[in-house]
């Protein structure tokens, strides 16, 4: 069943849980997430980032994740992830994507609540969700295997997370607390006091992106302090590539068809239990 980011939002807010979002890009992966979700009986967000085009475009990909969504026996939201122009939010939301997030956190303060609140306005329209974001992120989610330290300095501010809230009405606030994305290079440490502090302040839901690659304590803390939406995809499309390779090397297969299908397993297997980490905070 297809539902809006704040439906699944509340859903975490009460079983007081995190949700994975895993970003989308190739039909294996997709039909890997939500048959995994389906099988943990759990709400999933599926996103497709505007910077994964050159995977798969949105006109492509996005009609078969809307109608996977819709259905499947679980809630799921579908998801534009990173948006970088209104015009291309306003094109998934046509499509039929129940959230967007613009990404303004590379822009001065003033012009990405004047972009987010655009992003907003034009939700509404839709009857979608919006995430926006606070705070530098580093790295990238286009397997690129350079990777600095995220400095304290990109960290959101959690006085002015809570007045970009108050003056955009965002339904989620992607903030920076010490995760990047891509592969880690350097092992993270994460701000949880910020995350406590940013969450109480703001009283929305946190999403944590570059959110593939941490131990399961780390995931559990977070969730306990406030994030409630994991963005999940690094890790997850390595797990893929390496089944891929293991099944060439090993002559497991001769057709493409074959392989992939090995590949979508592999994938399935690893955001299943990811999500089974994202169901409690306990260990
Ligand atoms: P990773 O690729 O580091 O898992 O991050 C995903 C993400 O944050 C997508 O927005």
């Amino acid at each position: 069943m297809l539902v809006t980011l704040k439906e699944v939002m509340e859903v975490a807010e009460k079983r007081n849980c995190g949700i994975a979002a895993i970003n989308t890009p190739t039909f294996e992966s997709l039909v890997a997430a939500i048959s995994a979700a389906e099988k943990n009986t759990t709400p999933i967000i599926i996103q497709h980032a505007q910077s994964h085009e050159y995977i798969n475009q949105i006109e492509t990909i996005g009609p078969a994740m809307i109608t996977l969504a819709k259905h499947a026996s679980i809630p799921i939201c579908a998801h534009i992830d990173h948006g970088e122009s209104i015009n291309y939010l306003e094109k998934g939301l046509q499509l039929g994507f129940t959230s967007i997030m613009y990404d303004g956190s590379r822009l001065p303060y003033e012009e990405n609540v004047q972009k987010t609140r655009k992003a907003v306005r034009l939700a509404n329209e839709f009857g979608a969700s919006v995430e926006g974001e606070l705070g530098i992120m580093i790295g990238n989610e286009i397997g690129e295997h350079t990777q600095e330290v995220n400095e304290e300095d990109n960290y959101t501010d959690p006085q002015l997370a809570y007045k970009f809230v108050k003056e955009t009405n965002i339904d989620a606030l992607a903030a920076s607390f010490g995760t990047v994305h891509g592969f880690y290079r350097h092992k993270p440490n994460l701000d949880y006091k910020r995350i406590k502090e940013i969450a109480t302040l703001t009283n929305l839901p946190l999403v944590m992106h570059g959110g593939s690659g941490l131990s399961s304590k780390e995931y559990k803390l977070s969730i306990k302090n406030g994030v409630k939406k994991i963005n999940y995809y690094t890790y997850g499309a390595k797990v893929g590539a390496d089944a891929t390779k293991n099944c060439i090397n090993n002559n497991d297969a001769v057709l493409f068809s074959e392989i992939s299908r090995y590949a979508q397993d592999a994938m399935e297997k690893d955001f299943q239990q990811i999500i089974d980490v994202f169901k409690s905070i306990t260990e």
